[in-house]
């Protein structure tokens, strides 16, 4: 998003993380889970500590990694996580045990468009962030809006998606051509939602930030 030199400036003075952490994230890497970006994920949990949450519910836990940063930045905040790969969700039982944080966060397998009964035992929600399949973005917001008390935060990753929804280039794959314009009719909805105020990042793949008025 930001010019390559920028951008490497700016992760170059992104401490590097230690333990666990770095750990899945060399899983991450070797193993293509698609965790979220160095930039993104801090300005995230700066907006958090900013926010200092009771709750946060994560659409997306795949192996943990976003949901331990956010438990280690936030130590009073409990936070929900919802995913329906069971290898990566096991990944994430084993990770969260490991690092002893397993009373701060609640982890709920499956399909995030069925969970709302699951997720509301737990709601309300000061913050909620969606980072699960891109076509479904909608769907989720729309879904867990419901659990977000008035003032409470969005936070939705990818919704740049690698330059695309900007970039007029050709895409040769249909199915990547029609998630580019999910995403737009996503970020265009969004930001003329009358319950929210948001603004799109430009940092990592695209992080929206809406509050709900
Ligand atoms: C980008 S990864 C999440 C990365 C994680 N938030 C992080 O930064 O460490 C997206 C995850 O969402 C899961 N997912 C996608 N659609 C989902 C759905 N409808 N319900 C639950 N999980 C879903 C995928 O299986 C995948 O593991």
């Amino acid at each position: 998003m930001l010019n390559e030199k920028l951008q490497d400036y700016i992760d170059s003075l992104i401490q590097p993380r230690q333990g666990i952490l770095a750990e899945m994230e060399e899983y991450a890497e070797i193993n293509g889970v698609p965790i979220m970006e160095p930039a993104g994920i801090e300005t995230m949990l700066q907006l958090l500590r900013l926010q200092q949450p009771d709750a946060i519910l994560e659409v997306g836990t795949a192996i943990g990694y976003s949901a331990l940063r956010m438990a280690f930045a936030l130590p009073a905040t409990k936070i929900v996580t919802l995913e329906r790969d069971e290898e990566r969700f096991n990944l994430a039982v084993d990770y969260i045990k490991r690092s002893g944080l397993q009373r701060q966060i609640v982890q709920i397998k499956g399909d995030a468009l069925e969970l709302e009964p699951e997720v509301s035992e737990y709601a309300p929600f000061d913050a909620i962030f969606i980072d699960a399949a891109k076509g479904q973005y909608r769907r989720f917001f729309e879904i867990y809006s419901r659990v977000l008390k008035p003032g409470g935060l969005i936070i939705t990753d990818n919704v740049l998606f690698k330059g695309h929804v900007y970039d007029n280039h050709v895409i040769e794959s249909k199915r990547i051509r029609s998630l580019v314009k999910k995403i737009d009719e996503f970020n265009r909805w969004l930001s003329s939602h009358p319950e929210y105020d948001t603004i799109i990042l430009p940092i990592g793949d695209g992080v929206a930030v809406s509050k709900k008025r």
